[in-house]
């Protein structure tokens, strides 16, 4: 990253926001991650030792936002919506178009959803900020989740555990187990290991 928060490798005309805060050996491929980008907050976005963002990623993260991906976290194409809380913790693999959530931000009630839909139609940016409660996700160190996984609003994954392709996490992951299906089940347990500091 440059002075001006630009990559030097970057095919998107694009800049890294200023309360992004990024480890000078983190990885971004693209600052095209955040163009759904709009938290206030600082460390709207955090880059520990050596994590990393590939194509794909994308940051639509609402204006309280805070989504901290931990040491060597490898995040290889995931839309992350957040709008209070997305911890990715040290050594996480996220494969490809993964969806992490802290939100559903649509009301159930149609007549609501309405007037959001009116209102982003008619707003200059097409973007209508969510009113809905939002509850933060957690996901532990090393863990895997598999291409085409969910994580829905509130979900803790304990560390190690891993996720199969194309779950639907709706409820917590104990530490060192593997989940899959739609809803996630747990489908085995693994040997517990120390995660190293
Ligand atoms: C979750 C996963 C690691 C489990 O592998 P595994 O431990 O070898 O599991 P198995 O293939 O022996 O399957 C065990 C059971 O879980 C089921 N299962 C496994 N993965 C599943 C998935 N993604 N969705 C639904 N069910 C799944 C199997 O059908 C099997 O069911 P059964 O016992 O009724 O026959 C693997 O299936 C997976 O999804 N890997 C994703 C890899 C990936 O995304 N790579 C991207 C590169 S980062």
């Amino acid at each position: 990253m440059n002075a001006l928060r630009k990559l030097s490798w970057d095919w998107y005309d694009g800049e890294i926001p200023a309360n992004v805060e990024v480890d000078e050996t983190a990885y971004i491929e693209t600052t095209f991650s955040f163009t759904r980008y709009r938290s206030q907050v600082q460390g709207g976005v955090t880059y520990r030792k050596a994590a990393s963002t590939y194509l794909g990623t994308m940051f639509d993260v609402g204006p309280s936002g805070r989504v901290v991906l931990g040491n060597y976290a490898l995040v290889h194409g995931a839309r992350i919506i957040c709008d209070a809380s997305v911890e990715i913790g040290d050594y996480a693999l996220i494969s490809w178009n993964v969806v992490l959530m802290d939100t559903y931000r649509m009301p159930r009630d149609p007549a609501l959803r309405r007037i959001l839909l009116e209102k982003a139609a008619l707003s200059p940016n097409r973007l209508a900020e969510s009113q809905e409660k939002p509850r933060p996700i957690t996901i532990g160190p090393n863990v895997w989740i598999g291409f085409d996984a969910c994580i829905l609003p509130g979900v803790t994954i304990g560390e190690g555990a891993v996720v199969g392709a194309r779950s639907v996490v709706i409820s917590n992951v104990q530490p060192f187990t593997v989940v899959a299906g739609n809803p996630a089940k747990q489908i085995r347990s693994l040997p517990k290991t120390a995660s190293e500091e």
